[in-house]
């Protein structure tokens, strides 16, 4: 299947080295449909069962985001663009989500998050906690606790691990672990005095101190600030570590106390030079290489020690396979929903490149005879991409239509955001620097920060059960694909019962 790839792409470099008269005769057309339907034949149903699963969120990665990073990819190469893929869209099986939440059409990541890992539709806001549970409401939502993939996997003796761009309390992740009545309450000082009754632990002490986040074997990203007390006058930097917190808690030392109880290896990892050290023989790693979310890659500071999302990934994987039981990762672009909120196209696009490469490197140390990879959008995002313009183009740069107003506009716009002129015309941007990284692309509607959309998000499966990944589901349905897949649960059907309906 590469070895076609490597082939369409040369052809493709040899034929575009000209960008701007992008175009093919008819035969390399025919030849290329001829190809992609040999090689979607070629696709076996795989009904083994899915000892490893790793779930890939792209978070706010809508349709959108994918097309325009496919062809941002292709550019950075020297092709033309439109004709390439990101590695995941190559998986044998694409579907479709509805990713509405139980209260609202538009959703958001903490009730995506726990539909994907908990196999119900839950409201907004709130984390880990039935669609029974008002959402910012402290009082009484703990008995509306649900549990998912997370706690079903480490029952079945599995390994389990979490990596992300964005704070490791934040929405995605906590919804692996966490019941919270509102996705914001990260830290102490996050809940606000009158929810404060003494019920609701915030999301870092819930991550330290009950099960199943205590018993992670992995967990990457950024965050410290969640974990550690403030320190007066501290100065933050990559060593000098003040927090957030006020009840002077040191939840890292806390983990890691923890672990040392539990007996095995277990360390902890601030920089991306001490996590490429970390032995893979190593029991349990805790990795937070930033005070808040992670940097996005594009503009990063050479000087920077936080590691790649690749590199948090592959370490994961090492550490969790020797589990001869299997093992449940979850890997978070956490970053590519950030970028979009801020109206930053450029940032967006790259940090989909970047999960798109993370999730081939897992794929290459994995066996997709025993392991189910599963790329999914918890919901979409404001971006648009119009404009006519010719095949080549530049994916950063402008539209070729002539607007009413006569003034430019770029290929990628974003329906909401900061890049919006409200009721004011809408700015000349013909001497703009399009191309530029921090470039905000104009918005329609005028809000501080771009609104996701509602649209339905694409799902890609590669592996055991990856068949069942097809066709437009529930959001939800995903935890129970899953679950049939590796058979989790004992009280439902799985691929593993004698009794099978497919048999
Ligand atoms: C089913 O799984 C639950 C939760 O892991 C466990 O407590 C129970 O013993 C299991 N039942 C059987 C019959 O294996
Ligand atoms: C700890 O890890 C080392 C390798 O880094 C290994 O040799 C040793 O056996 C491990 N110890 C335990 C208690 O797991
Ligand atoms: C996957 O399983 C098939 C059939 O059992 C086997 O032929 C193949 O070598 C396996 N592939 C890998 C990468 O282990
Ligand atoms: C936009 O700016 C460019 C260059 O500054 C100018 O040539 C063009 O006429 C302007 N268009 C409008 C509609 O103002
Ligand atoms: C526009 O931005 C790109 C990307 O940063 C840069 O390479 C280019 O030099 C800039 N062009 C101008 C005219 O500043
Ligand atoms: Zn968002």
């Amino acid at each position: 299947m590469w070895s076609h790839c490597a082939f369409i792409a040369g052809v493709f470099l040899l034929l575009l080295s000209d960008r701007r008269v992008a175009s093919e005769d008819p035969e390399t057309w025919w030849s290329i449909g001829q190809e992609e339907l040999r090689e979607t034949l070629r696709t076996v149903r795989n009904v083994n069962k899915a000892k490893n699963v790793v779930v890939f969120v792209g978070d706010g990665m809508g349709v959108t985001t994918v097309t325009a990073a496919r062809i941002l990819q292709g550019q950075l190469k020297g092709a033309s663009g439109e004709e390439g893929y990101l590695y995941f869209e190559k998986f044998p099986h694409t579907g479709l989500l509805k990713a509405y939440s139980n209260n609202m059409q538009v959703s958001e990541s903490s009730a995506s998050g726990t539909a994907l890992f908990s196999g119900q539709k839950v409201n907004s806001d709130t984390v880990g906690l039935s669609s029974k549970a008002t959402p910012k409401q402290c009082r009484g939502s703990q008995e509306f606790s649900i549990d998912g993939l997370l706690q079903w996997a480490q029952a079945n003796g599995k390994s389990t691990g979490a990596v992300t761009t964005t704070r490791v309390t934040h929405s995605t992740p906590a919804g692996l672990y966490a019941h919270c009545a509102n996705e914001d309450w990260e830290a102490d000082t996050d809940i606000p005095s009158s929810e404060q009754d003494g019920h609701c632990k915030d999301v870092a002490t819930q991550l330290v101190e009950t099960s199943p986040g205590n018993r992670l074997d992995v967990l990457m990203g950024g965050g410290w600030t969640k974990f550690l007390p403030n320190v007066p006058n501290a100065v933050d930097g990559p060593t000098m570590k003040s927090g957030c917190r006020a009840d002077g808690r040191n939840l890292i030392e806390e983990w890691l106390a923890e672990k040392r109880r539990r007996g095995g290896n277990h360390s902890f990892v601030d920089s991306r030079e001490s996590l490429l050290q970390v032995d893979p023989k190593t029991d349990s790693l805790l990795g937070l290489f930033s005070a808040g979310a992670m940097n996005p890659k594009l503009g990063r500071a050479e000087s920077s020690t936080e590691p790649e999302l690749k590199e948090m990934a592959v370490k994961a994987v090492e550490i969790l396979a020797k589990n001869p039981n299997g093992y449940f990762l979850m890997v978070e672009g956490g970053l590519i929903d950030d970028s979009h909120h801020r109206g930053l196209a450029a940032r967006a696009l790259h940090e989909t490149i970047a999960f798109a490469e993370t999730v081939q490197a897992v794929d290459a140390i994995t066996n997709s005879n025993d392991t189910l990879l599963i790329v999914v959008a918890d919901h979409s995002h404001a971006l648009i991409f119009t404009g006519y313009q010719k095949r080549g183009t530049s994916i950063l740069g402008f539209g070729s239509r002539k607007l009413t107003d006569q003034k430019p506009f770029t290929s990628l716009l974003y329906l909401s955001g900061k890049g919006s002129s409200g009721d004011v015309p809408r700015r000349n941007i013909s001497a703009d620097n399009t191309t530029a990284p921090d470039y905000q692309q104009q918005a329609f509607l005028p809000t501080p920060w771009a609104m996701h959309l509602g649209e339905d998000v694409p799902i890609f499966a590669k592996g055991p059960w990856s068949h069942l990944f097809v066709g437009v589901h529930e959001q939800h349905y995903v935890a129970h694909a899953i679950n049939y897949a590796a058979c989790l649960r004992n009280d439902t059907l799985t691929s593993c019962d004698s009794n099978d309906i497919t048999a």
